[in-house]
């Protein structure tokens, strides 16, 4: 890392600790913990837990008409601008219809690193870009601390349109958005991906298990299309943690190891 950028990563660490309320020195010398353990644990097995919502609804023959047409017509896309395209014209779900933008991804396309995010809100529906509202730009400021900004990351969501009044989307919704998402990986082929927030966690890896279980170790995310599977990192989602700050210290153990595997294992972060 070039010195200004250090400096400006040192810098923007030192807001963050101030605003989460460490404005205090501990000991004489400063001690540097993100180099005392090793962050780069082997991705174990998938985490055990019930079976998916998208195993569920596969055993009982329940998958919506539209996501077996969404799995033909992602399947189709060779390029993730055929992929978006694909979702500009799909009519299979509801949620296109009162969403004023296909909110698609942001960031670099040809980065190792995919962000996996829920769904747009009020100010990504309008500006047609994912993340960029209050915990957005919170993910942005914390990610910025391990020197992380959108030119090294991709990011999108499970779901690419707004639902109404920003409501939980539905499991058909899921099951019908899915696809997409699998596809948007298997074409950007990151090698690590992170799973903002339950939902997002939950519909990529299977199971039902909490967040605050899911969270702070990589596992494997099996993803339609991909040969290997890929090492995933659950993490808190920024609006939770806006709304929960006494969740913050597990946020920045995320962080710290998320850092610390960027550095082991890809090269152009
Ligand atoms: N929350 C998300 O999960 N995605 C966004 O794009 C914005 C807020």
């Amino acid at each position: 890392m070039e010195a200004a950028t250090e400096r400006q990563v040192a810098l923007e660490t030192l807001r963050l600790q101030l605003e989460w309320g460490a404005d205090e020195a501990l000991g004489e010398a400063p001690v540097d913990r993100t180099r005392r353990q090793a962050m780069t644990r082997p991705a174990p097995a998938l985490v055990e837990r019930s079976p998916s919502l998208v195993a569920t609804a596969a055993a009982k023959g329940a998958r919506p008409a539209a996501a077996v047409r969404a799995d033909e017509v992602a399947a189709a896309a060779r390029s993730l601008q055929e992929l978006r395209a694909a979702l500009g014209s799909f009519e299979g779900c509801s949620l296109a219809a009162t969403a004023t933008n296909l909110v698609f991804a942001d960031g670099n396309p040809g980065a190792e690193l995919m962000f996996v995010g829920e769904a747009p809100g009020a100010e990504e529906d309008l500006s047609g870009k994912p993340f960029v509202g209050s915990s957005g730009q919170f993910l942005d400021r914390m990610l910025a601390t391990i020197g992380l900004d959108r030119t090294k990351f991709l990011i999108t969501n499970l779901i690419p349109w707004r639902p109404p009044g920003n409501r939980n989307p539905t499991d058909a919704e899921v099951l019908i958005c899915l696809p997409f998402l699998f596809r948007h990986i298997a074409l950007a082929r990151p090698r690590r991906l992170v799973l903002l927030g339950a939902l997002a966690a939950r519909s990529v890896l299977g199971g039902n298990a909490g967040i605050r279980r899911m969270r702070g170790k990589w596992v494997e995310a099996r993803v339609p299309g991909l040969d290997e599977p890929l090492p995933a990192l659950p993490m808190l989602h920024p609006a939770y943690l806006l709304r929960t700050p006494g969740a913050k210290r597990d946020m920045w153990t995320d962080l710290i190891l998320l850092k610390r595997t960027l550095e082991a294992d890809l090269s152009g972060t």
